[in-house]
């Protein structure tokens, strides 16, 4: 696939199911994601796959988070439910090292750019992807079940899979309302 044709008009589809990458294709969405733009070379990435039981773990781990909040049965069973929408869920976190000239914003950039590099990746191979989030990834139980430490923050759920249907036409918009000269 050519890459511009790919960074013009991908899109996301929501729709997924089995398969999900594995071996190299997925090795390929990992190394995509290792290729995020990085400054002073702080690597501040990790990739945790859930799939599988995994998926059935990320269930846990947010209905945790949800009866914390005692949230309603309506609420609990949504977020139960939520990581099955795909046969594969990569949770981004972005792990912030302290550093003079490199902010934590700048880590949760390149952590955000990771998961567009995932996304990119996955269709480039045939697969597709859907990068999520919701108020449960910033909860306490889960930075915990992640092992989040000071800064560090979770910024998506890259849900992979097989596309269940075919993507919506690309938006057509004015670039002029976009860009500014200065
Ligand atoms: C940080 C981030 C979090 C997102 N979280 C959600 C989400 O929780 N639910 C959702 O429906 N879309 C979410 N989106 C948007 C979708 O991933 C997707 O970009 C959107 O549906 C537009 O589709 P497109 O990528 O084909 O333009 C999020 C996007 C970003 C950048």
């Amino acid at each position: 696939m050519d890459a511009l044709d790919l960074l013009l008009n991908r899109r996301s589809i929501a729709k997924l199911s089995a398969p999900a990458p594995e071996g190299q294709a997925l090795e390929n969405i990992i190394r995509a994601g290792l290729r995020a733009p990085d400054h002073a070379g702080l690597t501040p990435w990790r990739f945790v796959i859930s799939q599988g039981e995994g998926l059935g773990k990320l269930s846990d781990i947010l209905v945790k988070a949800a009866v914390a909040e005692n949230s309603e049965q309506v609420v609990i069973d949504k977020v139960k439910n939520a990581p099955f929408r795909a046969p594969m869920v990569i949770t981004v976190i972005a792990k912030v090292t302290s550093h003079d000239k490199v902010p934590a914003l700048e880590q949760y950039l390149s952590a955000g750019c990771a998961v567009q590099a995932m996304q990119m990746a996955a269709v480039a191979q045939g697969f597709q992807a859907f990068w999520r989030s919701g108020k449960w990834m910033f909860h306490d139980e889960v930075h915990q079940a992640f092992g989040l430490e000071g800064e560090d923050q979770i910024v998506g759920f890259l849900y992979l899979g097989t596309p269940g249907c075919t993507p919506m036409k690309v938006p057509e918009r004015d670039l002029s309302k976009f860009v500014e000269y200065l």
